[in-house]
């Protein structure tokens, strides 16, 4: 334990004051601190930070503040730079304490992450800032003549608002030449004064006789006040008024209806008529409790004149006075004790909430930070706290009534992006009170999902001979995360095809996912091949899946019938080709064959054969897909010996292409028989023969 001093000069009254810090001994590094009341705004109470020996610098990440029991008001913030307690607004002890000779201010200090707390006690010291002062503007005595010297004549007490040293400390008289003071202490410390007669009074001399009364506290500098006494010379005695009592108890509940009687207090006065009748009134009272009692100057009944509010004031000290008609007084004190109802629901704070919180946390997590307090439950008694059912949130009772709100479970922004979360509090009053309070908690986007592809794969099917750049299919991925977490870009992933890099045979758009030919596609070069395409989200890092595209190319009637046989090479070398039918071939017989080939497939490779012209028509005929060219009849020694075809070659596709060619038959059974066969040259064919080559078919 250790104490240390501050001093500080307190401006306008040119005061000392005494700051001290106290570390209370086994509590956990609370403190205490003692300042005087009414320290300017932003005066400093003391280091905080030094004085629970933690490091400044972390005050701020941890939400350092300052929390005063109830709401009502502040008095004190904490500076997060410095860790100093400062004075956030004016500290009046009267109106905090009124009469309490003991006067304090309980904070706690709340830091988050982890969740601290510490207790801080700021004690309030009085400042003469309150002059004593008479109830009343004169007091009236009524003396007789032939009072003794000695006789003692009670005197009203004066009040002061302040405590303990800057309360009233004594009574002095103005000189005068019949009267001297007697001051008395009171058992509580107050002081009370009597007059003293001290040269006897001649009425026929002097009817009034007027004495000022000072009445002084203990400041430094000291405050005063005073009164003026009327002294009125008389041929009668009194008798003081006598209280029944020298102190009156009550206890009453708080929110008691307005004229509720708390108690009567009786005097009694022994003298007969005015002399007896007694009167009462208070004379010593907090403007607070002025506010809220009065009393009824006759019957000396004290009755409910404002809202009684335990959570504001537990209880009352008020000071009495019986006064009679000759102006001769006594006092007594009423202590009224306000005893709670449960009245006033819990109140639930947010003290802190992460807000929005990210999908990925763990279970567990911490966000956010509920004090609960309860106006009635003076001290901590327990308030139960719960959370609405079906959201992955709970409560964990932490210090006293604290609590922290943790997850119970992940989070998925996708499935449920926003919570509304009830809190409910309930006391544990007889008829138990309750509030609840829904705090909005938003989740916030993690890249947790990769874009999907719609399909598992795709294919694509292209009409060869199409134009470049038109295009060929188009691809979708999903992502549900949010912006650009979810923003899908499409590219191809690189690869060979036929060894060359597949960008040269298509392209994808980055945004659509619609790919494009970049170059027309042949058929007969390559019927199909493969694309991987990656879909990739915008987030750091980026997630990304793939997809095979298969891209298949369609046959288009693009080849003409390739004629193999006859041979076209007997064109190219000038030649022609030309087949023996022997003189005694039957009908049906086989002469020749037209062998022809489509590069195409399907329907557009399948080809028919036709003769178009021949030199004896109907002596030949030719198979429709077999291309066989047979004797539709008997050889006969009429028939011409040399004989032409033109055939014609035709695929099925639409449109269809088709070729011709010409062939050469020579009836005859010896190679001698050859005529001139550069007659045999058909009209149609532009060549100039020159050569001839004759094959003869066995
Ligand atoms: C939360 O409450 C508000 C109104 O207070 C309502 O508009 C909103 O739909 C609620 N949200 C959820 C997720 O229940
Ligand atoms: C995307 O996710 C990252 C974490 O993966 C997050 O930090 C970011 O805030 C998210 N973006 C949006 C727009 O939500
Ligand atoms: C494509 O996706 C598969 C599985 O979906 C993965 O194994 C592979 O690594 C991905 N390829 C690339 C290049 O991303």
């Amino acid at each position: 334990m250790w104490t240390g001093f501050w001093i500080c000069s307190f401006s306008t009254k040119l005061l000392f004051f005494t700051i001290s810090v106290v570390r209370l001994p086994g509590s956990n590094g609370d403190l205490s601190y003692t300042i005087p009341e009414e320290m300017k705004r932003g005066a400093v109470v003391g280091n905080i930070a030094k004085d629970l020996g933690m490091d400044s610098r972390g005050l701020l990440s941890r939400k350092a503040r300052l929390d005063l029991k109830g709401t009502r008001k502040r008095f004190c913030d904490i500076n997060v730079q410095s860790g100093e307690a400062v004075i956030a607004e004016r500290i009046d002890r009267e109106e905090l304490c009124s009469s309490k000779v003991s006067c304090s201010l309980k904070y706690e200090l709340v830091l988050e992450e982890p969740l601290e707390l510490h207790q801080i006690l700021v004690q309030i010291q009085d400042v003469n800032d309150n002059s004593p002062r008479f109830s009343s503007d004169e007091i009236k005595l009524e003396i007789h003549e032939s009072a003794v010297r000695g006789t003692r004549f009670p005197l009203k007490e004066a009040h002061d608002l302040d405590v303990g040293r800057n309360g009233i400390q004594g009574y002095s008289l103005e000189k005068n030449e019949h009267f001297t003071l007697a001051v008395h202490s009171n058992a509580d410390g107050g002081k009370r004064s009597e007059l003293v007669l001290d040269k006897e009074l001649d009425r026929e001399q002097e009817q009034e006789v007027t004495l000022l009364l000072t009445a002084t506290d203990g400041g430094t500098p000291p405050r005063s006040g005073t009164v003026p006494i009327h002294v009125t010379v008389l041929d009668a005695n009194d008798n003081l008024p006598v209280f029944s009592q020298s102190v009156y108890k009550a206890s009453l509940p708080e929110n008691s209806p307005l004229g509720t009687v708390v108690l009567t207090i009786s005097a009694t006065d022994a003298d007969e008529g005015a002399n007896g009748e007694v009167t009462y009134e208070f004379s010593r009272i907090s403007d607070r409790a002025a506010r809220l009692f009065t009393i009824d100057k006759i019957s000396g009944e004290v009755k409910v004149s404002g809202p009684i509010d335990f959570e504001d004031e537990t209880e009352y000290e008020i000071g009495v006075q019986a006064s009679d008609a000759s102006g001769l007084a006594s006092n007594a004190k009423i202590f009224i004790e306000i005893t709670d109802v449960n009245d006033n629901a819990p109140v639930i704070f947010l003290k802190s909430l992460k807000n929005p919180v990210p999908e990925n946390m763990s279970p567990g997590t911490e966000i956010g930070i509920i004090n609960v307090q309860d106006e009635d439950s003076e001290g901590d008694r327990p308030v139960r706290c719960t959370i609405q059912p079906n959201v992955p949130f709970k409560l964990n009772p932490s210090i006293r009534n604290y609590f922290s709100l943790v997850t119970t479970s992940e989070l998925d922004r996708e499935q449920i992006s926003d919570y509304n979360i009830t809190i409910t509090a309930t006391d544990d009053g007889v008829t138990p009170l309750s509030s609840s309070k829904t705090i909005k908690l938003s989740v916030s986007d993690v890249n947790d999902n990769p874009p999907v592809f719609k399909h598992q794969s795709y294919s694509a099917y292209v009409t060869e001979n199409n134009k470049p750049g038109s295009s060929v299919c188009s691809v979708t991925a999903r992502d549900p995360d949010w912006r650009q977490n979810g923003t899908v870009f499409y590219s191809l992933l690189p690869s060979e095809v036929n060894g060359v890099p597949v960008s040269s045979y298509v392209s994808i758009n980055g945004d659509t996912g619609v790919i494009h030919a970049v170059r027309a596609f042949d058929y007969e070069q390559f019927r199909s091949f493969k694309v991987q395409v990656v879909a990739r989200d915008n987030g750091s890092p980026p997630l990304s899946s793939n997809v095979t595209v298969s891209v298949f190319i369609t046959d288009e009637n693009d080849n003409s019938p390739q004629i193999l046989y006859p041979t076209p090479e007997g064109l190219r070398t000038n030649s022609f080709m030309t087949e023996m039918v022997p003189k005694a071939a039957l009908s049906g017989s086989l002469v020749s064959k037209v062998i022809a080939v489509d590069a195409d497939s399907g329907q557009n490779a399948w080809l028919s054969y036709q003769i178009v012209k021949s030199t004896d028509p109907g002596l030949f005929t030719i198979g429709l897909h077999s291309g066989e060219i047979r004797a539709q009849r008997d050889i006969s020694e009429s028939d011409s010996m040399k004989q032409n075809l033109v055939i014609s070659v035709k695929d099925n596709g639409q449109p269809s292409l088709s070729t011709t060619c010409a062939v050469y038959l020579l009836i005859s059974d010896n190679l001698a028989e050859v005529p001139e066969l550069k007659d045999m040259s058909y009209e149609e064919s532009n060549s100039k023969l020159t050569s001839y080559l004759i094959i003869a078919l066995v």
